[in-house]
Parts: C-alpha cells; structure tokens; sequence
C-alpha cells in the first residue's frame, strides 16, 4: 500500500501547527518537509527551527527533503532536530560527501534517501544503490509547489525499481512534484510507494477523502 506524504510548502504557515495536525488527522502517512536554500534551488522556504518546531506537533514521520547545496554541512542538525528521513540531492555535491551524508544521517539514527532531478538520469544513484533507504524521484523541477507533472519520469521510475531488485529491494521509491488524484495512479504503475503531495492535497475541498484517494 502506498505511502501518502502531504508537503507542507502548501500549507498555510501562519497556521503551520493547525495544517500539520490535520495531515495526522485525514490519515496520511508522512510529512513532508521542503527545505529550499535559494542555491540548490532559486527559491527559499524553511528550515531547521521549523523541523524543530514541528516536531513534537505530530506522531507521524518527518520525510525532509533538503534542496540545499552540500547537505553534509547540515544533516546532523537536521536529524537532532527531529526528521525521520532525510534526503539529499545527488546533484548538490561530490558523490563522496553524498555518500558521506548517507553514512552520517545512519549514524545518527536516521533513515537516508537520495533525490534525483528531472534531468537527472537513473543511473546517476548507482553509487548509492545499497547504502540508500529510498530514492526520490523529482517529477517536477525542485524549487516551486504547483508545477505540472513530468510522466515521461515514469520510465525512470521503474528502471530504478529494477535496479533495486537486484542490490537492495528494501529500499523504497517516492516521487515528488505534481502529484494529484489523476497523476498517482501511474505513479503507482510505474513502482513509487511514497507519493509527495503540496497543492493537490491542501487545495483538496476534503483532504481525508483525498488520501484515500491517492492510496487506493
Ligand atoms: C518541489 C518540492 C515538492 C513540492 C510538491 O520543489 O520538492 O515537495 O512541495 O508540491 P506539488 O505537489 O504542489 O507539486
Ligand atoms: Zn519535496
């Protein structure tokens, strides 16, 4: 069954406490945290007091995706702070500091996942296959909620789900980016358990019926 992981880029964050509550509530699974440094990514959005701050609001899982350049500086405080899963980008540094970042969120008691952009091909994860707990796969360009769904990522989607099979098929597959009530079902299809979504599920007229909907 998948795993529903409502963003919180969408949510209302003079409300943030409220907005984080209630993805508890409507049934969701995780939530997910954009992290955005406006270099990685031309945009800026929220950090470690955030992740902080939210953590005793919630029992479910904190799935942190930073959109930061050289993540290793700062994935120990993101983990101290209170995130579950952490996920660095492979484009944001030299494969040994990712690797490195893989190791140290481990090591902190952290489950570890890598992120590939949209022109970012499969096989750029090869060095991290084993050492991984998921793979995020960008269905949109990083930095914006609200942008269209990439489906011509869904072939990467499963190239990776392959790959996996044979070196560790523990490790799970999350797409982000457009993710809405049309868009999941070949998200599915193609192999993702973990479906991020911002807008479709804030703008959601009843958001508990939304999940269920996107789990189904
Ligand atoms: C984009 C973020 C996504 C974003 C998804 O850079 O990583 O998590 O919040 O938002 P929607 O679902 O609106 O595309
Ligand atoms: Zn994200």
């Amino acid at each position: 069954m998948s795993k529903i992981a409502p963003s919180i880029l969408a949510a209302d964050f003079a409300n943030l406490e409220r907005d984080v509550r209630d993805i508890e509530k409507n049934g969701a699974d995780w939530v997910h945290v954009d992290v955005m440094d406006g270099l990685f990514v031309p945009n800026i959005s929220i950090g470690i007091p955030v992740v902080k701050a939210i953590r005793p609001v919630t029992g479910l899982p904190l799935d942190v995706h930073l959109m930061i350049d050289r993540p290793i500086r700062y994935v120990e405080r993101f983990i101290q702070a209170g995130a579950d899963w952490l996920t660095v980008h492979v484009e944001a540094d030299q494969p040994q500091n990712t690797l490195e970042c893989l190791d140290k969120i481990h090591a902190l008691g952290g489950r570890a996942a890598i992120s590939l952009k949209p022109r970012t091909p499969a096989e750029a994860a090869i060095p991290y296959l084993e050492k991984c707990d998921m793979i995020q796969v960008m269905t949109v360009e990083p930095g914006f909620g609200g942008q269209k769904f990439m489906a011509d990522m869904m072939p990467k989607v499963k190239k990776l789900r392959k790959m996996l099979d044979e070196v560790n098929p523990a490790c799970i597959l999350e797409v982000d980016g457009g993710v809405d009530a049309g868009t999941c079902a070949i998200c599915k299809e193609s192999g993702a358990e973990v479906l991020v979504a911002g807008s479709a599920y804030f703008k959601a007229a009843d958001r508990a019926a939304f999940v269920k909907k996107l789990r189904e």
